[in-house]
């Protein structure tokens, strides 16, 4: 039987970039037998102006039934000044969590033809390669109360509530020391212990999970401190598990490592692996409807969407090989651009992944 993929463009880059990997999924069908269906829904910026609602009941049904989602982008500043519910972000968040998908996974990959790309040092950043796990679906994202009140004297308060349960720090911590012991084995859990009582808890419980993995070795680092040691000596990590916030703050940082935000995949995972795949960039509003953007940290989530929820593995090697080839071959957009290399639009950087295939 054939995989359900929901394709959701969303706003800014979004169609753009899912455009490409549409043309990548239908050249693995035509060439190489991929069994999949293609389905479309609205989400963000596209579904308040169609449907009034930034995660339509349909397409929150669609995801539900789908075997896996690739999401584009969403947001963009036409939505950022209406109700706080209505915005496209939140339209994300609850997906995310009407999915259950509290697992969110962010390889930091260099690819060996961007080592020059990256602003660090090329010797600090080759042969980089760590997983950033981020707790997706608590934390001050979601706990309460939350909201902007007025005081009887008048002064405006912002409040959110930084929460986590004992349980949800578990079950990412479970996910966090599996994926730790399928790779170099070294689990470092950031928090801000020092600080924060949540984090107090959660340093607490991943410390109790380690005995249970013998073939992984804990470390515990403050979230400042792992912000410095990501750009002064990157290789030390092997996977990372964090909260939602910090995990949000370090993954952007830890992506330009690797020489550009638009090369970095996500995938946000349930209990049973089903999940959503996006590019961990947003909707670049400036860069829309200009073939501009990079289209590759798409290509690379519909590889993690291949390998992680409909377990084909093949075909994600055939993607991540035609992405290191068209690198290799000197293929680059803008936010890439080496010394003496064309710059490709989106559309053409699309086309030579399709053709390297
Ligand atoms: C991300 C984004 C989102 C987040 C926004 C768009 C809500 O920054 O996926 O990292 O903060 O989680
Ligand atoms: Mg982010």
């Amino acid at each position: 039987m054939a995989h359900k993929i929901l394709l959701i463009e969303g706003d800014g880059i979004g169609p753009e970039i899912v455009a490409v990997a549409r043309a990548v999924l239908g050249a693995l069908r035509e060439r190489y037998g991929l069994a999949v269906e293609l389905e479309n829904a609205l989400m963000g910026g596209c579904a308040v102006d169609a449907c009034g609602d930034p995660l339509p009941a349909a397409t929150l049904a669609a995801a539900h039934a789908a075997d896996a989602v690739l999401l584009g982008a969403v947001g963009g500043p036409k939505w950022d000044r209406i109700a706080r519910d209505q915005r496209p972000e939140r339209g994300l968040l609850r997906l995310r969590a009407g999915l259950e998908l509290f697992c969110n996974l962010r390889p930091v990959q260099l690819f060996e033809a961007l080592a020059d790309a990256s602003t660090l040092k090329p010797e600090v950043v080759r042969g980089l390669d760590i997983v950033i796990v981020r707790e997706l679906t608590g934390d001050i994202y979601f706990g309460q109360p939350r909201g902007i009140e007025t005081l009887p004297d008048g002064t405006r308060t912002g409040r959110n509530t930084m929460i986590y349960a004992e349980s949800e720090i578990r079950r990412i911590a479970h996910a966090a020391f599996r994926l730790a012991g399928q790779r170099q084995g070294r689990l470092c859990s950031v928090d801000k212990a020092n600080v924060l009582e949540t984090t107090e808890l959660w340093r607490e419980v991943v410390s109790e999970l380690a005995t249970q993995y013998p073939a992984v070795t804990l470390s515990h680092m403050y979230v400042d401190n792992a912000a410095m040691q990501l750009v002064r000596a990157p290789k030390q990590f092997d996977v990372i598990v964090t909260g939602n916030l910090f995990g949000d703050i370090l993954s952007d940082l830890a992506s330009m490592l690797t020489g550009s935000i638009g090369m970095l995949p996500s995938a946000s995972l349930d209990a049973n692996n089903k999940g959503l795949y996006e590019p961990i960039h947003g909707s670049a509003p400036d860069l829309a409807g200009r073939d501009l953007a990079n289209p590759l940290a798409t290509v690379l989530s519909v590889a993690m969407l291949l390998r992680h929820s409909l377990n084909e593995v093949a075909h994600a090697q055939r993607i991540e090989e035609a992405v290191a080839k068209v690198l290799a071959a000197g293929a680059r957009t803008a936010d890439i651009q080496g010394p003496g290399l064309p710059v490709l639009g989106t559309r053409e950087m699309g086309a030579r992944v399709v053709a390297a295939l």
